[in-house]
């Protein structure tokens, strides 16, 4: 036996002692590499998975993150997961799901070391001290039957890589860096599934107070930003308002004339930069 398939093994008896959640993580694919879990999930999504089913891989050789990049973890030493969502609502509320599941996020952070506090970054990116620990690619099939629609919920987070390429060195970290102490992956991915459950099921009943806690976490609210839409090459700039009811960012144009306040949603325009 491989000592990864041991690796794998081990995470997951802990994992399921630790375990407290009604659906989330209760059907798991344990993968020891695969491409990408999203992809995985997805096929499984397609066929018989369960609301809640996740894909867990020990290794990606091709993770995917957002805007057609790729997404870089160390074999061994990070969540690489995904999970299956079907929801009951409407598709027009998948992008709270972004918002929940950036706050579990932070909570999850918080809760494994209680001096860190972690920010996010519009939509979906958690960074320690200003440094990137988790990324987030959420993809959606709508299906006109709404039973067929569904939703993968790609989680990637460093926890226990300390070496970064040098691309990455200066923008990203992980729990333990920013912790000083390794940290148990079996027992934060349930931790991190629980939180999850419990924030989705706030989406589905009171999604207000999930776009006011987001909203409290998120960095950069009046400060200048600057969006690129990839589609038409346009690049918008203006002062950061925060977001509507959907998640949309609020950008309030720099314009000669009045004040213009627009929306822009994740999937079409990419955050640059803050100007600062
Ligand atoms: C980003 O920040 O660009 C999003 C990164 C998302 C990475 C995760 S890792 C698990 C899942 N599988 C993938 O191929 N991507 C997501």
């Amino acid at each position: 036996m491989s000592a990864n398939r041991d690796a794998v093994i081990s995470l997951r008896k802990r994992f399921q002692d630790a375990l407290s959640t009604h659906a989330f993580g209760r059907s798991v694919l344990w993968l020891e590499s695969v491409a990408s879990t999203n992809d995985e999930a997805r096929k499984w999504a397609d066929s018989d998975a369960p609301h809640g089913a996740v894909v867990f891989a020990d290794h990606q050789t091709g993770g995917r993150g957002r805007h057609g990049r790729s997404w870089l973890a160390m074999p061994g030493l990070n969540l690489t997961v995904s999970l299956i969502l079907r929801p009951v609502f409407q598709p027009a509320g998948f992008g709270l799901i972004t918002l929940a599941a950036s706050l579990a996020v932070c909570e999850c952070i918080s809760r494994s070391c209680s001096s860190l506090s972690p920010s996010i970054k519009w939509p979906n990116d958690i960074l320690i001290e200003g440094k990137k620990c988790c990324g987030m690619l959420l993809e959606s099939v709508i299906a006109s039957d709404r039973n067929g629609s569904y939703v993968i919920l790609g989680i990637g987070l460093n926890v226990n890589q300390v070496e970064y390429p040098g691309s990455l060195r200066a923008s990203a970290t992980s729990l333990m860096l920013a912790c000083g102490r390794p940290v148990d992956r079996a027992l934060l991915l349930a931790d991190l599934l629980q939180r999850l459950e419990r924030m989705y099921s706030r989406v589905e009943s009171r999604p207000e107070g999930i776009v006011k806690d987001y909203e409290s976490n998120l960095d950069g609210i009046g400060r200048r930003l600057h969006l690129s839409d990839a589609r038409s090459g346009y690049t918008y700039r203006g002062i950061f308002r925060g977001i509507d009811g959907s998640g949309a960012l609020l950008l309030d144009l720099d314009s000669d004339l009045d004040s213009e306040i627009r929306s822009f949603h994740a999937g079409d325009v990419r955050l640059i930069e803050n100007d600062g």
